[in-house]
């Protein structure tokens, strides 16, 4: 963590899928920065250790089961944050599912699924904190990938939902910028460590990482020192754009690659 200790002190952040993997590392990298953190999961079970770690960390935290699919318990969730904190400055939206999958093959509730969890559940966490985060102005930081920009197979679910987030973050950025709402995407290309490189990676780890300019997979805090600082005043003119974070990834399918 690059940042000056205390840079976020005082407020307050609430991340989905904030106990394990991404999550896990933005929750903490919050914390260390000043923020309380308030941590939510389908999974209550996910939760524990980063409240912990949180509090560790001496800051307050809540952690709470909250289905982002599920509208009711998104409400909860933000009713109980305004109760106990009466204030939030920063949603980062991270909660996603993902599995690989032919297009063929996939039922539509299995691409219905995915479009639920990550982009329904993106904008209904929006909404729920708009009321919280314009009394001071705030962020909303939503997770995306780096997967949508180049198309690729098995992915036609999590990739439409990611593109959805980021035109979602676009149109959030225009319509409550003059609330004093920054909306902003990060975009990862492959991390290490998560869930998500557990159901995509195959045990292929090394051949990714040789294959990326930067020749590392992402670690964890590389998505969530730029989490931080998109939240601080450091990135107090950052609206509506996908910041991508991938090592130089992406930059790795030109024609110029192919093998004669
Ligand atoms: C094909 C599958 C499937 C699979 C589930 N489905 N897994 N289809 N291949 N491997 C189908 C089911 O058959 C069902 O459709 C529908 O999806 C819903 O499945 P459920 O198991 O009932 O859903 P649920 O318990 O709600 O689980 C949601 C989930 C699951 C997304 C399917 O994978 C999950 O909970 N994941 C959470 C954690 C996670 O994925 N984290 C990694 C994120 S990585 P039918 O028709 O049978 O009813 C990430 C990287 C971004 O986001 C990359 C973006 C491009």
């Amino acid at each position: 963590m690059i940042f000056k200790e205390g840079i976020l002190e005082g407020k307050t952040a609430l991340v989905t899928g904030g106990g394990t993997g991404i999550g896990q590392a933005i929750s903490l990298a919050l914390a260390r920065a000043g923020c309380d953190v308030a941590l939510a999961s389908r999974d209550p079970a996910h939760l524990d250790e980063t409240r912990a770690l949180v509090e560790t960390l001496g800051r307050r935290s809540i952690a709470m089961a909250c289905d982002v699919r599920d509208a009711a318990l998104v409400d909860a969730l933000v009713a109980r944050v305004a109760g106990e904190w009466n204030r939030l400055d920063v949603l980062v939206n991270n909660a996603a599912g993902n599995f690989l999958c032919p297009a063929e093959k996939l039922s539509p509730n299995g691409f219905r699924s995915v479009i639920e969890i990550d982009l329904v559940g993106t904008f209904q966490c929006s909404r729920a904190v708009f009321p919280l985060l314009s009394v001071r102005g705030g962020s909303i930081i939503n997770i995306t990938s780096t997967l949508d920009y180049q198309g690729v197979p098995m992915q036609v679910h999590a990739g439409s939902a990611k593109a959805g987030i980021d035109a979602m973050t676009r149109h959030l950025a225009s319509e409550w910028g003059p609330r004093g709402i920054r909306v902003v995407a990060i975009a990862p290309g492959p991390v290490g460590d998560t869930e998500g490189m557990r159901r995509l990676g195959g045990g292929r780890e090394a051949a990714i990482a040789e294959s990326i300019p930067l020749r590392r997979l992402g670690r964890r805090d590389d998505i969530a020192s730029m989490v931080v600082y998109l939240a601080s005043d450091a990135g107090a003119w950052i609206t509506g754009t996908s910041i991508v974070i991938d090592g130089g990834q992406r930059l790795k399918s030109s024609f110029l690659d192919v093998q004669a």
